[in-house]
């Protein structure tokens, strides 16, 4: 018998939570959210946090995420902190993501390798990716999404592209950008698609059908549902409603609830 397909609910804490706060808000969930074998919670908080985060969680209930290291495993790289050296905290790291990429500058080159130092440190990535409010303005979203993915999964042999996590996020919907605006269900379903399609054609159709997508932009406790309904999408990654254990357990509630 084939497992079930899981749903993931992904927490990005971004750069909120003292390490004592995140320990009080991890207390706080972990009473609130019992262990499901459909609904796999992911929590991503500051690296500061991993390890004592990792001596805190029960593992059935929750796993942790990095949201940022750097590819080289060892070196003379100063300030810098590496996959090899977090990975016995985590089991995901967020790869690629919109703040990473415009905020700080990450090349597509920088997102490869790093999807790489995940795989070979034995991580899940999750690797995000989604077009600009000016791309999608300018009819190229498909071209944006087919280049990310082309530019991001280059590393990726096919035996390890089953060990990937693919996350939209279209910048216009994040909520830390000025003109935020939430993603209509038709723009995810669409873009969902557009993803399958060139993970066929970058490796075939069977894992195209297989790989995990999730959606984050703006999802809170009344769209999570909407969002998990949509045909192809597996799970949702969620920042600002991810930090108030109210709307951020209800989310959890929403996917047991649809994935039993
Ligand atoms: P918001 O849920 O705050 O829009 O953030 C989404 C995100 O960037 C998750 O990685």
């Amino acid at each position: 018998m084939t497992s079930p397909r899981k749903t993931y609910i992904i927490a990005n804490w971004k750069m909120n939570f003292t390490p004592g706060e995140a320990s009080l808000y991890l207390n706080r969930l972990s009473n609130r959210i019992s262990p499901s074998r459909n609904v796999q919670v992911v929590l991503a908080p500051s690296t500061v946090a991993l390890q004592p985060l990792s001596l805190q969680i029960n593992r059935r209930q929750f796993k942790l995420a990095a949201q940022n290291f750097y590819w080289r495993d060892y070196g003379a790289y100063t300030g810098e902190t590496s996959v090899a050296q977090i990975r016995g905290f985590v089991d995901y790291a967020i790869v690629g993501h919109s703040e990473r990429r415009y905020v700080f500058n990450e090349s597509e080159e920088d997102i490869a390798q790093k999807v790489a130092a995940a795989i070979r440190n034995n991580l899940t990535p999750i690797l995000c990716i989604g077009e600009t409010a000016l791309e999608r303005k300018d009819g190229e979203t498909k071209a944006a999404i087919y280049s990310q993915l082309t530019n991001g999964l280059h590393e990726v042999s096919k035996e390890d592209i089953s060990k990937v996590i693919i996350a939209y996020e279209p910048v216009w919907a994040i909520s830390s950008n000025k003109n935020a605006k939430p993603a209509k269900p038709s723009d995810i379903a669409e873009a969902e698609l557009i993803i399958r399609e060139h993970i066929a054609k970058l490796y075939n159709k069977q894992t195209a059908e297989d790989i995990y997508i999730l959606y984050g932009g703006s999802v809170n406790a009344d769209t999570a549902g909407g969002y998990l309904d949509i045909p192809g999408i597996d799970g949702l990654l969620i920042g600002g409603a991810s930090l108030i254990a109210d709307s951020f357990c209800a989310i959890v509630e929403t996917a047991k609830g649809k994935n039993k």
